[in-house]
């Protein structure tokens, strides 16, 4: 098998561009996944997110996460849990509108580097739709506005540590899904692995990396691209020791951004994703995110709508 994605940015700019933006479209199309070096963000900023994103997990929610556990009673289950992940989180919003300072417990000194480092992650993100435009052969700009909606993206980070986990095949850090939205964005811990990804019925590691960043796409470019980048089931398989780092933002659409194929990418006889509101989808998958995405594709679909979402699932 073909080794994980792994693209160096900074090769735009040389006589490189063209093998790297290849690279970009091979990965999109088969892996639904790439790991970023060299992209801009500066590692002094990721140094400080990280020192402060452990701090704050050992002084407000390691106890908090062990209290969970010891209630719940999972250290000691004998059978495969279905309903519950081992992993200790919170979520900032930053756009339409930042909530940064609305979340207890953290540090000024914390909020600030967030809001830097969402800030860095938004142009990443912006930056790799275009590319994606490119590849695609849809105009620069093409995908921003797919997603922009009347108030511009969603964009928020999922803040998480997956603690030690005695039964790890018993108790998924993250059970398998699909991300709902557009580009996710991660930084993940350099050292503790457990990501994992699907590739032809086998699950394969996210090799852990110093400094990089970890780029999937979501079922909503899925649509866009009528099926030419798919987004791709993923895991987290929490360790038996060392406890795991994760930051992953998402740059969603708008809640009303209306979603749809991108009218070039489709063939003749083959428009075969559907039409909806961001927001209806999002409802949609509050409730089947652990399930397969096809349903909710095929929810929406024009034959489907007088029965309405719910009662296709
Ligand atoms: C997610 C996700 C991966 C990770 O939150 O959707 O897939 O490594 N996270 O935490
Ligand atoms: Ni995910």
């Amino acid at each position: 098998m073909d080794n994980f994605p792994i693209i160096n940015l900074e090769n735009l700019n040389g006589d490189e561009r063209k093998a790297t933006m290849e690279k970009i479209k091979d990965a999109c199309e088969n892996w639904g996944f790439f790991e970023l070096v060299n992209h801009g963000i500066p590692h002094d900023l990721m140094d400080t997110v990280e020192r402060l994103t452990k701090e704050h997990y050992r002084k407000c929610m390691e106890q908090r996460f062990k209290e969970l556990v010891s209630s719940k009673g999972l250290e000691a289950v004998q059978t495969e849990v279905k309903d519950m992940d081992w992993e200790s989180t919170f979520h900032l919003r930053h756009l339409p509108e930042s909530n940064i300072s609305e979340i207890p417990d953290l540090s000024d000194e914390y909020r600030k580097s967030m809001k830097e480092f969402a800030l860095k992650l938004e142009t990443l993100a912006e930056e790799l739709l275009d590319l994606l435009c490119e590849n695609l052969g849809l105009e620069k700009g093409y995908l921003k506005k797919a997603l922009y909606g009347s108030k511009g993206p969603t964009f928020g980070t999922k803040v998480t540590n997956y603690p030690p986990c005695p039964k790890p095949d018993l108790v998924k850090g993250l059970r398998a899904h699909t991300d709902a939205g557009g580009i996710i964005l991660l930084f993940q811990d350099d050292k503790v692995s457990g990501l994992q990804l699907l590739k032809d019925g086998n699950w394969v590691d996210v090799p852990p990396m110093h400094h990089s960043i970890v780029i999937n796409l979501g079922d909503q470019l899925e649509v866009i691209t009528n099926g030419k980048y798919k987004s791709v089931e993923h895991r987290v398989v929490a360790q038996t020791d060392g406890t795991r780092m994760s930051i992953a933002s998402f740059y969603n659409p708008g809640s009303d951004a209306v979603i749809y194929p991108a009218p070039t990418l489709i063939e003749e006889n083959n428009e075969i994703y559907p039409k909806f509101v961001f927001e209806d989808y999002m409802n949609l998958y509050a409730r089947l995110k652990f399930q397969a995405k096809e349903p909710r594709f095929e929810a929406f679909k024009e034959s489907n709508v007088n029965l309405g979402p719910i009662a296709t699932v």
